[in-house]
């Protein structure tokens, strides 16, 4: 039987990267032998203009049936307005909220050939292998909201058991890589803070005693990335946190249009998109980062189809083609000429031999 992968190209950008993830898993499927379905549905913003809603049925229904979802990105301002009754980004979070995927895996990775790409300098980037476990379908996303006029909330709030499964996950990485993990928190103010580094220190210290456990405030955390990116191993947190700090280390590998994600649940189904969002001011244009993209293939490889040979080699193909000159506008120096999104694409897939 095919293995089923939903399609979710979603808005702006999301469309031309989606489309170099595709022709890249389609590729690495045909290396392999793999027997792939391929369908496609729409999201967000898409969603809205085609149905009124960005998560429609049909694609719930799809995702639900499917072995892996690939996703692009979703908004842009056509639907931003703040008083807007829906918005694009409610379709992703129903999306994960559907699939339970609790805890997304950001891999941060620095490379020489991107050194000169980051705002750091190259002594800092020597090195930097971090895994972000971003737990992704609780606390402040997901709580009560409220809105009156002049008065609105967000209440955020965390079980023990939330909060154990994905200190889980991290864990259980964290002793196939350097056997360290940082929780990051900010336990001196916030209630579900305090919760979770209790959880964590308890965790750790009954089931992970093999593993370093290094606990810090997210404002630390947040200098701390700038000042000793390489020192981190599994850095795991909560999700707006997370989502914070990986906009932020995303730096560290040259662009935000670098980073991947895969987003698991309790079947370690899989949710893969790349970390960055629909960049409407070059949608349309051809000029946008694949490799994101591609390297959230990697991870679907990896984690859904259970195929780490292949999925190395997806990695190997988009670190070489960059190294081998192939770069687009956000990796290349001012005044040098940059490679479309489709050349990158073209030039991941020479390195596959594809
Ligand atoms: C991300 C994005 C999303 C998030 C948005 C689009 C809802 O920023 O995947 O990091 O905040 O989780
Ligand atoms: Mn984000």
């Amino acid at each position: 039987m095919a293995t089923l992968i939903a399609v979710l190209a979603g808005d702006g950008i999301g469309p031309e990267v989606t489309a170099e993830g595709v022709r890249v898993l389609e590729a690495a499927a045909a290396l392999a032998g793999l027997n792939l379905e391929l369908r496609e549905a729409l999201i967000g913003g898409a969603a809205i203009d085609a149905c009124g809603e960005p998560f429609p049925g049909e694609t719930r229904a799809l995702c639900r049936e499917a072995d892996a979802v690939l996703l692009g990105a979703v908004g842009g301002p056509k639907w931003s307005d703040p008083e807007a009754s829906v918005r694009p980004e409610q379709g992703l979070l129903d999306l994960r909220a559907a699939m339970g995927v609790f805890a997304n895996l950001r891999p941060v990775k620095t490379v020489p050939a991107l050194y000169a790409a980051s705002p750091l300098r190259a002594e800092l980037l020597e090195g930097v292998d971090i895994l972000v476990v971003r737990e992704l379908t609780g606390g402040i996303y997901f709580g009560r909201k409220h809105r009156e006029v002049d008065w609105a909330e967000d209440v955020c709030s965390y079980s023990k058991e939330e909060i154990e499964r994905v200190l889980r996950i991290a864990a259980e990485l964290a002793r196939e890589r350097r056997r360290k993990v940082t929780s990051v928190d900010k336990a001196n103010v916030l209630e579900t803070s305090r919760l979770w580094r209790s959880v964590t220190d308890r965790l750790f210290a009954s089931e992970y005693d093999d593993l370093e456990l290094e606990t810090i405030l997210v404002d630390a955390a947040a200098m701390h990335l700038l000042s000793r990116p390489a020192d981190f191993d599994v850095l795991v947190t909560e999700n707006m946190f997370g989502d914070i700090l990986t906009d932020e280390a995303s730096m560290l590998s040259g662009s935000m249009g670098m980073l991947p994600s895969a987003s698991l649940n309790a079947e370690r189904r899989g949710l893969f998109e790349p970390i960055h969002g629909s960049a409407p001011d070059i949608a349309g244009q051809g000029i946008a980062n694949p490799c994101g993209m591609i390297l959230s293939v990697a991870l679907l490889l990896r984690y859904t189809l259970k195929q780490p040979a292949l999925a190395d080699e997806i990695e190997r193909a988009v670190y070489a083609a960059i190294a081998a000159g192939t770069r687009t506008r956000d990796l290349s120096a001012a005044g040098t000429q940059s490679a479309s999104t489709r050349q990158m694409g073209d030039a991941v897939l020479e390195q596959l031999g594809a």
